[in-house]
């Protein structure tokens, strides 16, 4: 749990509001969470999606795990503790897009459901859209993809608690949608999660 050191604060409304900019931008804002194994594709579907948005005219954003660490969270490591402060963190700055109007693309591997059910929690209070995307692929398949080469560092035990080899993945109970990216192209991927943005009427 988060300490809470900040008292006898208060939240201070504009004249403007959530509504004004999505009606500006013409859309709604809304987060989409890629949750999955490293190397399991949430990036490449984030990274193709956010183009087929842009050209359809649409304001979206790109929240990565590599990204975030290098700036905002450098100061976390991966550490069960870490990780819940990296992705509450996360949370608050995907609500902070929405709340903007801007349709928020954030891949993390966010191993642990508790913290993924916080910011679904956190979306909720907000009376925002919160879209859990499980990019399933078996681990034997992110480890052969092996992206950046740290399976075989954390295999070597060159690194330590790597999600899927010495660290836990827990994989979602009830994610809005399933993506098999050994078994989907990436079109089919994108078209799906257009779909849904279609049917839920944030595009
Ligand atoms: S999370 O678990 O806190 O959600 P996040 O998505 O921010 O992780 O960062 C994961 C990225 O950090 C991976 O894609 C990988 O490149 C890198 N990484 C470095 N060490 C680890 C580790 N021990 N476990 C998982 N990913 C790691």
């Amino acid at each position: 749990m988060t300490d809470v050191k900040a008292t006898n604060v208060h939240w201070h409304d504009g004249e403007v509001s959530r509504e004004d900019r999505n009606a500006l931008l013409k859309q709604k804002g809304a987060t989409l969470w890629f949750t999955g194994l490293s190397g399991s594709g949430k990036s490449t579907v984030a990274v193709a999606l956010e183009k087929a948005l842009t050209e359809k005219g649409h304001l979206c954003y790109r929240l990565d795990g590599d990204n975030i660490r290098l700036g905002i969270n450098k100061n976390l490591g991966f550490s069960a503790e870490d990780r819940a402060e990296n992705i509450r963190r996360i949370g608050e700055i995907s609500k902070l897009f929405v709340d903007t109007g801007v349709i928020t693309l954030s891949s993390f591997v966010s191993p642990y459901r508790a913290d993924r059910d916080l910011v679904r929690e956190l979306h909720k209070d907000g009376e925002m859209d919160f879209i859990e995307v499980f990019v399933d692929v078996p681990l034997a398949v992110a480890e052969e993809r092996d992206p950046k080469g740290l399976y075989k560092k954390a295999r070597a035990g060159e690194i330590k608690n790597f999600t899927g080899i010495d660290d836990p993945y827990e994989a979602p109970l009830q994610p809005e949608l399933v993506l098999n990216s050994h078994e989907m192209s990436l079109e089919q991927e994108v078209e799906t999660l257009l779909k849904v943005l279609s049917e839920r009427g944030i595009i």
